[in-house]
Order: C-alpha cells, then structure tokens, then sequence
C-alpha cells in the first residue's frame, strides 16, 4: 500500500492551485501593461500614477499600505505556483523514469509529440521570468541598479534605461519569455479548470490564450521601443 496523499497535495489540487495563482498574475501583468502605457501621458502623469499607487486606500490604510497588500498577495501567487510546479514536475518524473515527454508521443502531429513549443519551454521560461522579475525589482523598485542614470522619477528611469538598446534587448527576451509561458499557461490554466470539454472549446481556448499572450506581450514592448525610437523621453 502507498501511503495516501494529503487531499491539498493531490495532483489535482495542485493543478487548481497551478491556475488561479497563474491568473492572479495574468491579471496583475495586464494591470501592471496598461499602467506602463501611461508613459504616453508624460512624465507628471505618469510619475503621478506611481505616486498614488501609493496612497490607495489612504486614509482607511496607511501610506503603501493597498500596494502592500497587492504585493503580499503576488508574493503568495508566485509561491504557490512555483510550490506547485515543483511539486508536479518531480511526481512526473517519478511516474515516467525521467522520460516525461514520451507521454506524450503522438503519430497525429508531424513533430511526433502533442506538445507544442511553449509547453516545452514552461520550465526554462519560468526560471528566465524569475531571474528577470529579480533584475527588474533591481532597476525600477529598489534603484540598486540605474542603467542610464540613476533618478527618484520613475519616468526617468524608464526613459534612462530604455535609451540604451541592450537594456531594450533584456526587456524584450524575457517579454518573449513571458508571452510563450503566457501562450500555454492560459491554455492549461483554463482546461485545468474544466474549459476543455469539446473540440470546439479547445478552439476558441487556444484563440483565447494566443490573444492574452499577444496583448500582454506587445504592450508591454511598446514603450520601451517608443523610447529607444524617440517617440517618448
Ligand atoms: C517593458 C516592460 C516593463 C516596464 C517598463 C515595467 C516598469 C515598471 C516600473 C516603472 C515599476 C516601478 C513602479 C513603481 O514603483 O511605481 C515596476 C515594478 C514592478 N514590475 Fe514592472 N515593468 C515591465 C515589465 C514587467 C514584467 C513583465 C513583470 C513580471 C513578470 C513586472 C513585474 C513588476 C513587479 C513585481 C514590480 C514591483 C511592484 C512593487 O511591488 O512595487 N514588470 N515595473
């Protein structure tokens, strides 16, 4: 006899928890994007935006205290679904021998596998978004690094770094990064959750997870590429 799993240890659990911390942070990327487009509005607006993303919810909370509170909650999302994709990645591996990918070995694919580039990149993309969000906290958040001068405005730093092209190249490999993990991460979040149920839905699914990736993706590399072509700064 094995011994039983705990019912939240369950690959299906963990598969549940894999989804909603992965849309907790679709929707906080598609918040943090669209706040990024402010750059368009100038320097006070959007110096501004940053300012009184610290006094939300002022005077019931304290100064930072909502943006505290979003950040607390991002940290638990990462935490749960890093935990999770641990956790199901070393169970696959223990189920198959170490052959993970020959699960899925097809003769209805011209690759001989069901599983399409961005599944396979899941694992490398995680960890290149991870080390990324770490450099990133480092140049907008904690000011540890300035490329292009260092300044208390976050326009300035924006427009600082993105004038030099291969901070834009940073940017853009790990925003590819994010788009492939986000291609395949909507899929499987959303056929996790039980969308999957017929051909058709698995269509509109995959419409679906391409338009999410593709928005969040070159919204985000606008305005890096508006500051490096002149357009802002
Ligand atoms: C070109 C793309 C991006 C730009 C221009 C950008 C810009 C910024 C700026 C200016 C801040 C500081 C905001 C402030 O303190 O007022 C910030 C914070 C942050 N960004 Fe980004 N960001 C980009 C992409 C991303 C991506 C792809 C992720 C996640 C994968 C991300 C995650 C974060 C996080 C976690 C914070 C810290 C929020 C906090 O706790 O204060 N960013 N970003």
């Amino acid at each position: 006899m094995t011994p039983r799993t705990p019912v939240w240890r369950s690959t299906v659990v963990l598969k549940v928890v894999m989804a909603l911390s992965g849309l907790v942070m679709v929707g906080f990327l598609v918040a943090h994007m669209y706040g990024n487009l402010k750059v368009f509005s100038g320097q006070e607006a959007f110096d501004d935006y940053s300012h009184h993303l610290r006094e939300l919810g002022e005077p019931l909370l304290p100064y930072g205290g909502a943006l505290w509170i979003i950040r607390i909650a991002l940290l638990a999302a990462v935490g749960a679904h890093i935990f999770a994709a641990v956790t199901l990645w070393r169970r696959a591996r223990a189920a198959t021998g170490g052959k993970g990918s020959l699960r899925y070995v097809s003769s209805r694919s011209r690759r001989g596998s069901q599983r399409g580039y961005a599944s396979f990149t899941m694992r490398w993309g995680g960890l290149t978004i991870a080390l990324f969000v770490i450099y990133h906290l480092m140049h907008f958040t904690w000011n540890t690094i300035s490329p292009g001068g260092a300044s208390d405005s976050p326009y300035e730093r924006l427009v600082n770094g993105f004038e030099i092209w291969w901070v834009v190249l940073t940017y853009t490999i790990a925003l590819l990064a994010v788009g492939f993990h986000l291609w395949h991460g909507t899929w499987a979040a959303l056929a996790s959750l039980g969308a999957n149920t017929s051909q058709r839905r698995r269509r509109h699914l995959n419409v679906l997870a391409t338009i999410v990736a593709l928005v969040i993706t070159v919204g985000f590399l606008i305005p890096p590429y508006a500051v490096l072509f002149g357009l802002v700064g």
